[in-house]
């Protein structure tokens, strides 16, 4: 630690006053992909241009303004190639072709025109672990017999027990039952296991085989060529399976499995980092800094970081910081130990609040158990205090975005959007709610198609009305229309954030641990990038803030006591700039 940054400055008027470690140098002149914010688009839910009730490539076309208007960088786009769409699109029957259900090529192509006519830097879904059980490799591995080249793409074994009625191993699928599917041969009688992680119908890959690595190098080719700027890997720490496949006693689970030390024999296994690196040296023949980002649940950060060492991928999602739940000291630890880890070989942090697999963050504020991550949440279940979820989640966001390195961004959470908490059973699609026998909810309520218009049909997503899943009536008041141009909506602090954000550079910007005197580490996180400082309040009482500063942006109303000082309500963020007095100058301050 620095002792002179950490040396207080002279108070006179009982003001509290600052006290900065350094815990991060500013990355002047970084690549895009190291400050970036990315709005990730869930295809089926953004837009539908074609009435038949889900979203579509022409409809993200003609939205791709809102993400301009936003302030974005990048957009990432979930999958839209061919598929039965058993899993949402992550189960994907040709890597070169579009699903007619999103479009055509020419769809494609459209979009990726104007998204880099309006500065948009594109990055699209690549699902290397698994096929659809449509896919050609799939089909033609079914007709052929054990032991033949074309069974040899996939995880094909004999069973156990005297006549192989077992499956190959313990293994669970991550969507719930067995991760095997005994076949049937073509005389009718029981044949060999497959492997899957995922559905049924989602046959794992054989990353043993060359003619799957032959493959998918020409899958990044056929991408890279028509001009993505880069690929979200899906399930990166799971394409290699421990030798001999053993057995395993430990959770099989998206979520729970980051939470373990990631040791288990299908995940996180050291010949992945080989595969990221041959993608790499692919990447860089292509101009324009295009980029890999892994979509890997450890929780072990020094483990996450492997994936994005110099010659590997250039982002990892922080799924720890997302599960970290809403207590002071704990996030504060979580965003210390997430830079030490990145910048310990050189790579951004990415943080992120939501996604498309996990109840939205202004859910997961909202329930006595703040920021824990329940499997979805039906109408039986405990259901959030959605005014109080959204106060913390919009100051969760106020947060996360003074941070120095990526974020990425979930459609919707713009808009304050809830989780859909009481979907009825009938209409929900998640395979993991089939697989479970309804035992965990699912996915679905973080999918409801946008509300972009209050009023009209499918509250603006589709001109005929339809909504592959249904909307509840609470996303009109969340409609974009509702929120453009009112002050304090959340849908003006996300642009207002983001604006000052590229305006301060924040994402290249340096690091410090602030102390507040006379605030508890455990009452709010305060941090320094540069000259602004973010202080989140989590209570029971307000934050005084330091006297003469000059507050920028706030997540919600600030208060005033008998002696004029601001106070910063719990649940709230607050950026602000202290007077001069208060501290020494920011080390290293980015222009
Ligand atoms: C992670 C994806 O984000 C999720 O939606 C999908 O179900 C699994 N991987 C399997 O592809
Ligand atoms: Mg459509």
């Amino acid at each position: 630690m620095d002792a002179l940054l950490d040396t207080p400055t002279p108070n006179a008027t009982g003001a509290p006053r600052l006290h900065v470690h350094p815990v991060h140098p500013a990355t002047p002149d970084a690549q895009w992909w190291r400050t970036a914010v990315v709005y990730q688009v869930y295809p089926r839910s953004f837009a539908d241009s074609d009435g038949d009730g889900v979203g579509d490539l022409p409809g993200i076309t003609a939205r791709l303004g809102h993400l301009v208007d936003l302030g974005v960088d990048a957009v990432w786009l979930s999958p839209f190639y061919r598929s039965p769409q058993v899993d949402g699109g992550y189960d994907v029957a040709d890597y070169r072709a579009i699903d007619p259900v999103f479009g055509t090529l020419d769809d494609f192509d459209a979009m990726l025109g104007r998204a880099h006519s309006l500065g948009l830097r594109v990055i699209i879904d690549l699902v290397p672990n698994h096929t659809s059980d449509e896919h050609a490799w799939f089909r033609e591995a079914l007709a052929a017999a054990p032991g033949s080249p074309a069974r040899g793409r996939y995880v094909f074994r004999p069973g156990r027990g005297a006549t192989g009625e077992l499956p190959p191993n313990n293994w669970h699928s991550i969507f719930g039952g067995p991760a095997w599917t005994r076949t049937t041969d073509p005389d009718g009688t029981p044949g060999e296991w497959y492997l899957h992680l995922f559905d049924t119908r989602q046959p794992d890959l054989d990353w043993g085989n060359p003619e799957v690595h032959a493959e998918f190098e020409s899958v990044l080719r056929f991408w890279l060529d028509r001009g993505v700027d880069g690929f979200r890997v899906d399930v990166a720490h799971g394409l290699v399976k421990a030798e001999g496949l053993p057995d395993w006693d430990g959770v099989t689970s998206m979520v729970e499995g980051s939470r373990s030390d990631g040791s288990g024999p299908m995940f996180d296994q050291e010949g992945v980092h080989e595969i990221y690196r041959t993608w790499r040296r692919v990447l860089d023949t292509y101009p324009g800094e295009r980029i890999l980002v892994a979509e890997a649940w450890i929780d072990a950060l020094p483990r996450i970081a492997r994936y994005v060492r110099d010659d590997e991928m250039h982002q990892a999602f922080n799924f720890a910081f997302l599960t970290t739940p809403w207590d002071a000291n704990r996030l504060r630890q979580s965003v210390l130990d997430s830079l030490a880890a990145s910048d310990a070989v050189g790579a951004p942090t990415t943080w992120v609040l939501s996604n498309h697999d996990v109840v939205r963050h202004t859910a997961r504020l909202g329930l006595t158990e703040a920021g824990s991550l329940p499997k979805g949440i039906g109408a039986g279940e405990e259901q959030p205090d959605t005014e109080l979820g959204l106060r913390r989640a919009r100051a969760a966001t106020l947060l996360m975005l003074a941070l120095p390195g990526v974020s990425y961004l979930y459609q919707g959470e713009e808009l304050g959007l809830p989780e859909h908490t009481t979907m009825p059973d009938e209409a929900r699609q998640d395979p993991a709610w089939f697989r479970t026998g309804g035992a965990e909810t699912g996915r679905d309520g973080c999918r409801v198609p946008l509300p972009w218009e209050a009023g009209a049909p499918a509250h603006g997503f589709s001109p005929s009305g339809r909504s592959w899943l249904p909307q509840p009536a609470s996303f009109a008041r969340h409609a974009l229309d509702a929120q453009r141009g009112v002050a304090g909506s959340t849908y003006e602090l996300y642009r207002q954030a983001l604006g000052l954000r590229r305006h301060l550079a924040l994402g290249a910007g340096s690091l410090d641990c602030v102390d507040l005197e006379g605030t508890a580490p455990s009452e709010a996180v305060v941090l320094r990038n540069g000259e602004l400082v973010v202080l989140t309040a989590f209570g029971p009482d307000p934050v005084v803030l330091p006297e003469g500063c000059d507050v920028l942006l706030a997540s919600g109303s600030l208060a005033t006591d008998e002696r004029g000082r601001l106070l910063l309500p719990p649940d709230t963020t607050a950026w602000v700039l202290p007077a001069a007095r208060h501290l020494p100058r920011a080390r290293g301050a980015q222009g």
